[in-house]
C-alpha cells in the first residue's frame, strides 16, 4: 500500500507548556538586569503580531519591501543553487514573502514540503491553510514550537532551504546570534541552504524614521508589551505613561528600541513576584535590531560553522539575502 501524505498538518508543540512561569522567569531575570529590560519574545502576541504587520506596510519601514524586492528578482535563483525538497521557514509569520520561493521551487520542480514554523498557533493556522490551495500538491507541515526548545523536531524530509528573514536575527545580541545560527546548523547536513535576511548598516535618519514612525504604530507594538504583561502576569503597567524611544547606536551599528518612564512611579507585577520603582526618564530596553554588512554577516556565518555562499541586494542595498551553506571540515 502506497501512503499518501496528508496535504496539510499543524503540529503543536506548545501545548500544555507553563507559558505562564516562563514569562515570569524572563520578566524577573531581564528587569533586574542592567539596564533593565524586557524580553522582545513578548512582542507577538494576538494584537501584537496584528500591529507588526502593520508595521510591515509603513512608508518608513523599507525592509518588508526591499526584502520582497530582492525576493521577486532573485526566487529562481537562489531556489536554482539550493535546489530544495523541502523549505524550511522559521517565523514563517504570514508566509507572505514565502510565496515567491514556493512558487520558484514548484516552478523548479523539485520542491514537495513545506514546513512553517512558528510560535503563535493562531497565525500559522491562519497562513497555512490558503497555501494548500494555491500550490496543489504541496505538503504543508506546520510546527507550532519555541526556537529554544523545539528546533530538533523540524522533520527532515529531503534537500533543506531554510528560511530566516526579516533580519530577525538582528534582534539577538552578538552572542545569541552565533549560538543561534550554530543550533541551526546541527539540523543542517551537507547539500542543505540556509537564506538569511539581514538589514544592511545605513543612514542614521532613515533608521530612526523605520523604527519611531510619525503614525506611531512601532511606539503602539512597543507598548504593548506592557499590555501583554498586565493581561498575563496581572501587572498594573500604565501604558500611556511610557513613551516609546528608538536610538541609533552608531558606534554598535544597531538600533535599541526602549520605554521610558515619564514619571516616578511604582509598578507590580504580582505574576513575577515583583515590585519596580522607576524614575522620570528611566528606560527599559526592549529590543535591540542590528545593522549588517557583508563582511560582518560572512564573519557571523563562519563562526556558526556556515559559509557564505551567495549575495543579493536590492537596488539601492538597503537590505540583504545571503545564501549559506554548511562549511565543510
Ligand atoms: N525584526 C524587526 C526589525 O528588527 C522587528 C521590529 C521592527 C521591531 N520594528 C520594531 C521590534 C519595533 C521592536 C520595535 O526590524
Amino acid at each position: 500500500m502506497t501512503t499518501v501524505p496528508a496535504p496539510l498538518t499543524l503540529a503543536v508543540h506548545t501545548l500544555g507548556r507553563d507559558r505562564r512561569r516562563r514569562m515570569a522567569e524572563d520578566v524577573r531575570r531581564a528587569l533586574g538586569g542592567e539596564p533593565p529590560e524586557l524580553p522582545c519574545r513578548y512582542l507577538y502576541d494576538e494584537r501584537g503580531s496584528r500591529l507588526f504587520d502593520e508595521i510591515t506596510h509603513l512608508p518608513e519601514y523599507y525592509l518588508t519591501r526591499a526584502e520582497r524586492e530582492i525576493l521577486e528578482a532573485e526566487a529562481d535563483r537562489i531556489v536554482g543553487v539550493a535546489r530544495p525538497t523541502s523549505i524550511v521557514e522559521l517565523g514563517a509569520g504570514s508566509c507572505e514573502k514565502t510565496r515567491l520561493l514556493l512558487a520558484a521551487g514548484r516552478r523548479g520542480g523539485g520542491l514537495r514540503y513545506f514546513v512553517p514554523f512558528d510560535i503563535s498557533e493562531t497565525a500559522l493556522w491562519k497562513a497555512v491553510w490558503p497555501l494548500v490551495e494555491e500550490f496543489q500538491g504541496l505538503c504543508v507541515y506546520g510546527l507550532v514550537g519555541d526556537f529554544d526548545d523545539d528546533l530538533h523536531r523540524i522533520p527532515r524530509l529531503g534537500r533543506q532551504l531554510v528560511l530566516f528573514l526579516g533580519s530577525t536575527i538582528g534582534n539577538f545580541d552578538e552572542v545569541e546570534r552565533v549560538s543561534f545560527l550554530r543550533r541551526l546548523r546541527t539540523i543542517m547536513t551537507g547539500g542543505d541552504h540556509l537564506l538569511l535576511g539581514v538589514d544592511l548598516v545605513k543612514d542614521a535618519g532613515l533608521l530612526r524614521a523605520a523604527y519611531d514612525d510619525v503614525s506611531g504604530v512601532t511606539a503602539e507594538f512597543n507598548r504593548n508589551l506592557l499590555l501583554v504583561l498586565n493581561r498575563e502576569l496581572g501587572a498594573d503597567f500604565a501604558p500611556e505613561a511610557f513613551e516609546h524611544v528608538a536610538r541609533v547606536d552608531g558606534r554598535r551599528q544597531r538600533v535599541e528600541m526602549f520605554l521610558r518612564s515619564g514619571r516616578d512611579q511604582v509598578v507590580r507585577i504580582p505574576g513575577a513576584d515583583l515590585e519596580v520603582r522607576l524614575r522620570a526618564g528611566d528606560m527599559i530596553r526592549t529590543e535591540i535590531s542590528a545593522k549588517f554588512t557583508r563582511a560582518s554577516v560572512a564573519e557571523m556565518l563562519r563562526e556558526a560553522g556556515l559559509a557564505l555562499r551567495a549575495w543579493f541586494t536590492d537596488e539601492r542595498q538597503r537590505f540583504a539575502l545571503a545564501l549559506a551553506a554548511p562549511r565543510q571540515g
